[in-house]
């Protein structure tokens, strides 16, 4: 094949270099711009996490009031996109609406295109991180069968993004402040995670210069599968398929004898405990306490990951829990249908995405992304006439 290298999934291949976050998957490391995601859950907030990816370093109190300003300033959609969203099925994926209408983005703010001002940059920066609970709340109401409700600006981003969810009578909702702060963990958790699929897609899409919005939308495309984003919905589907702490032997079986896999176990970088489970399997048990609900799910959980973790199928493959393995439990536990699981992951994901456009209009070294393939098609093959064919 010449001076080509064949690495399906590109699991060997460096597509960009890149200084927002970094991972050591033997380890277990995760850092953005160099700060542990330890630090970042414990003292942080997911806007100013926002920032830091986008801008490369903390806000100041002035910087970081401006942003919290401007954000929760562009949180209101177009009356037409909401019209937009009503024209879906009643029972549309919650995934399948986002994607839709983060796209459909683009076309409600085409001076985007000009992706060289940096102006343009930072407002649809902006208008992506606004937007986003916006768009995903009005995904949850419309599978729901509620009316939409519209940002409440007096309150922090998060319990803006559970007001939208959940109110149902005036004059205002008031969140929990511990489901509050459990939801900011959990989008700062998600925040960025380097070139996975998603991030991999925004930069294809985005190397070819259209809108963000549009190479957002090839994220959240990326996002939608089970293997990636949709991790979390099949977990919450697995343990309740599994159904009872007696039935987890035969279902390990099944795994090791490869009918399936395993959800939420397993990752291309890490080879050990993502971080990220580990923070999240500590708010499992105070929001449960929050929202007074007991999980079945939680048990099977716990016991399923102990045998896992004591296999050698999944020790030897250096399989362990994701992100996506505690994540679940936590939004079912919030009242979170599981169909809308994913968008939780796009909201907080949607730093990293820009980020990641962000740092790659401004790549001297950017390239269209156009990789090669090995064709193992036929060649010359002459057409044949209808009346001659088998
Ligand atoms: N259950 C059982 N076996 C597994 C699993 C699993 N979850 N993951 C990998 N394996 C096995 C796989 O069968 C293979 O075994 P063998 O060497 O005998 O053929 C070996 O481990 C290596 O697997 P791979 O598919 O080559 O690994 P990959 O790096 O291509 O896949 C993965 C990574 C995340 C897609 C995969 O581990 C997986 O499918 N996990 C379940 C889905 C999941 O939890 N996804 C969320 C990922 S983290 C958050 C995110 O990205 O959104």
């Amino acid at each position: 094949f010449g001076l080509m290298t064949y690495d399906p999934g590109f699991s060997n291949t460096a597509s960009c270099r890149s200084a927002i976050t970094y991972i050591d998957g033997e380890k277990g490391i995760l850092e953005h711009r160099g700060i542990p995601i330890e630090q970042l859950a414990e003292s942080s907030s997911f806007l100013e996490v926002s920032y830091l990816l986008l801008y490369g370093h903390l806000p100041n109190q002035q910087q970081l009031d401006e942003w919290v300003h401007e954000i929760t300033h562009h949180t209101y959609v177009h009356e037409n996109i909401k019209r937009f969203m009503e024209g879906f099925r009643h029972d549309a994926n919650p995934m399948g609406m986002l994607l839709a209408s983060v796209g459909a983005l683009s076309t409600f703010y085409p001076e985007a295109v000009d992706i060289r001002d940096e102006e343009q940059r930072h407002i649809s920066a902006v208008r992506m991180i606004a937007k986003m609970p916006t768009l995903a709340a009005f995904a949850y109401r419309n599978a729901m069968g509620l009316p939409y409700v519209y940002p409440d600006n007096d309150l922090s981003y998060t319990g803006n993004f559970l007001s939208m969810l959940f109110k149902m009578a005036e004059p205002r909702y008031v969140p929990d402040p511990r489901i509050e702060k459990a939801l900011d963990v959990l989008f700062i958790l998600h925040a960025d995670h380097e070139q996975n699929c998603s991030a991999a897609a925004v930069r294809v899409a985005g190397s070819s210069l259209p809108d963000p919005f549009s190479a957002i939308a090839a994220g959240v495309a990326g996002l939608y599968g089970p293997l990636h984003g949709g991790a979390n919905v099949a977990v919450l589907k697995m343990l309740q398929r599994i159904g009872s702490v007696d039935n987890i032997p035969g279902f390990l079986q099944g795994v090791k004898d490869g009918n399936e896999r395993l959800m939420g176990f397993g990752h291309r970088v890490y080879k050990n405990y993502d971080p990220r489970a580990r923070i999240i399997r500590s708010h499992v048990d105070e929001v449960l306490e929050a929202t007074n609900k007991q999980s079945v799910l939680l048990d099977i959980a716990i016991e399923l990951e102990k045998r896992a973790l004591d296999d050698e199928y999944f020790t030897s493959r250096k399989l362990y829990p994701n992100v996506d393995y505690w994540s679940g439990i936590i939004y079912e536990a919030m009242n979170i249908p599981t169909d809308a699981f994913t968008v939780m992951f796009a909201i907080g994901r949607t730093p990293g995405w820009m980020a990641q456009w962000m740092e790659m209009m401004d790549d001297p070294e950017l390239k269209i992304a156009r990789p090669r393939q090995i064709y193992t098609g036929a060649r010359e093959a002459d057409y044949v006439p209808m009346n001659q064919r088998n």
